[in-house]
């Protein structure tokens, strides 16, 4: 007896700490998933689209895991009505997705092509129609080919046929779209494509990469610039990037310290510095090589909104570190799991650039998943992940510095680039042989905490 009133007490006081330590988001929070065109749409050469960098890449030996290619990926282009009433039954209020250049325009100037701006008509108005507002993104890594095949993003003349391009769909579907991103992380296409050569184009080139990650810059106010033109009502034009904070090994270590601070500076710096106050930091001009007068000026357009792709944190110190630290956690990427980084990270930014409106657009993580004999995804480790994260971000918001969404990366397991289908991030599994979507463990959670709109932060 008396056991089972001590339980029942216990029960009570655990209920009424959660109800006093859970946050309530605020009313108009976006909760959405992302997705990219290469990554899910498949339908390569469907319709007239044209061939990107990422097709002749995947296409090309030795460059993807396995040999995958995003030749089918998701099928997404023919199933997006179903996948996107999963995300209406998620309870998911937004969807970040890319517009594929080649499927639009297929040699990146010149021609549009009907059927490709049809496909992304029906897509919009598929959102629309279940309750989710669409946020576009217009570059995410799948360049044409023609385009490379002039020198890609080394060449500034890239950066004109992207405004026009650009502009073409805010005139299309401007009517329709608020948010509006020009590019998805440009570290990446200047380091990976044409750095280390990880990713497509393949090209290792130091310096050429440092023009890149300046074209794209200047392609990104070019085209901000060429869309608010366009626009018959008011859009939103933002850009994302991934900004992992750099953070010392020991913090009491005044050389850790510095050694962060000076990668803070450079390497976010690099591009927070151009977007939000029009210049570079010490040094980086040099290594550019081709910086016009008005390059800066063009850049440095009006942001009506920053999106923040998040993983993890970069760690450094003056002595070697050796992975995996010994209190760590990694995902199967490798990425050490570290949540409390994305708080650091979202309210530096806050702080230092201007207080912009402020959106993670991408948080997630790839995991080994097995289906078990009822055919239930039981994917804790995810769930862990996206349930800390999203915990900073309510901390964060709490903190005084507001976040306006998140956007767990990805609505469904997808073509991973380099790690083609080895890799899987949804929190919705993708069988595919045979294209079945299973809602994970991890996708009912984000569902139940959308519908909720609140966060336990116990
Ligand atoms: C980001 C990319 C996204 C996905 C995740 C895991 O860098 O934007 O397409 O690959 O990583």
């Amino acid at each position: 007896m008396f056991h089972r009133f001590m339980s029942y007490l216990q029960e009570i006081v655990i209920r009424a700490m959660r109800h006093y330590n859970r946050f309530d988001f605020p009313s108009d929070f976006a909760w959405g998933t992302g997705t990219s065109a290469y990554q899910v749409e498949g339908a390569w050469d469907k319709d007239g689209k044209g061939e990107s960098i990422w097709d002749r890449f995947s296409h090309t030996p030795g460059k993807v895991k396995d040999g995958d290619t995003g030749d089918f990926a998701c099928d997404h282009y023919y199933r997006y009505p179903d996948d996107l009433l999963l995300a209406k039954k998620l309870n998911l209020n937004s969807y970040r997705f890319s517009i594929s250049w080649p499927r639009v325009q297929p040699d990146g100037r010149g021609e549009f092509n009907p059927k490709g701006l049809d496909f992304y008509d029906r897509v919009i108005d598929e959102c629309l129609k279940n309750g989710i507002t669409p946020f576009v993104t217009l570059y995410h890594w799948d360049l044409p080919q023609a385009l490379e095949d002039i020198g890609g993003w080394g060449n500034r003349d890239v950066c004109k046929y992207f405004a026009v391009y650009a502009a073409k769909c805010v005139e299309r579907y401007g009517d329709r779209v608020k948010f509006w991103t020009t590019f998805n992380e440009p570290w990446c296409t200047s380091f990976l494509g044409y750095e280390n050569g990880y990713h497509a184009p393949g090209k290792k080139d130091v310096q050429l990469a440092a023009r890149v990650a300046h074209n794209l810059l200047l392609a990104h106010g070019m085209a901000a610039i060429a869309m608010r033109t366009a626009a018959a009502k008011p859009i939103d034009v933002g850009i994302v990037l991934n900004l992992s904070i750099t953070e010392p090994m020991n913090a009491g270590d005044a050389n850790d310290c510095n050694l962060a601070e000076t990668a803070w500076r450079r390497e976010c710096g690099a591009y927070l510095d151009p977007l939000f106050r029009g210049t570079y930091p010490a040094d980086h001009a040099a290594k550019i090589g081709d910086l016009h007068d008005d390059d800066l000026k063009v850049i440095n357009q009006k942001l009506d909104f920053l999106g923040i792709n998040f993983y993890s944190r970069n760690l450094v110190s003056k002595s070697e570190i050796k992975h995996p630290l010994p209190n760590s956690s990694y995902t199967d990427m490798g990425w050490e799991v570290t949540p409390w980084s994305l708080r650091t990270l979202l309210t530096r930014i806050y702080n230092e650039y201007d207080k912009p409106k402020l959106y993670v657009t991408e948080n997630g993580a790839s995991y080994d998943d097995t289906v078990d004999a009822d055919g239930r995804i039981v994917d804790t480790k995810r769930l862990d992940y996206i349930r800390a994260h999203v915990k900073e971000v309510a901390l964060t918001i709490k903190s005084g510095v507001p976040i306006h969404g998140y956007f767990a990366w990805s609505l469904m397991d997808n073509f991973e680039w380099a790690e083609g289908y080895s890799r899987r991030f949804g929190i919705v599994h993708v069988d595919f042989a045979t294209q079945k979507r299973t809602v994970k463990d991890s996708g009912r959670w984000f569902a139940e905490t959308a519908n909720r709109n609140r966060v336990c932060l116990n």
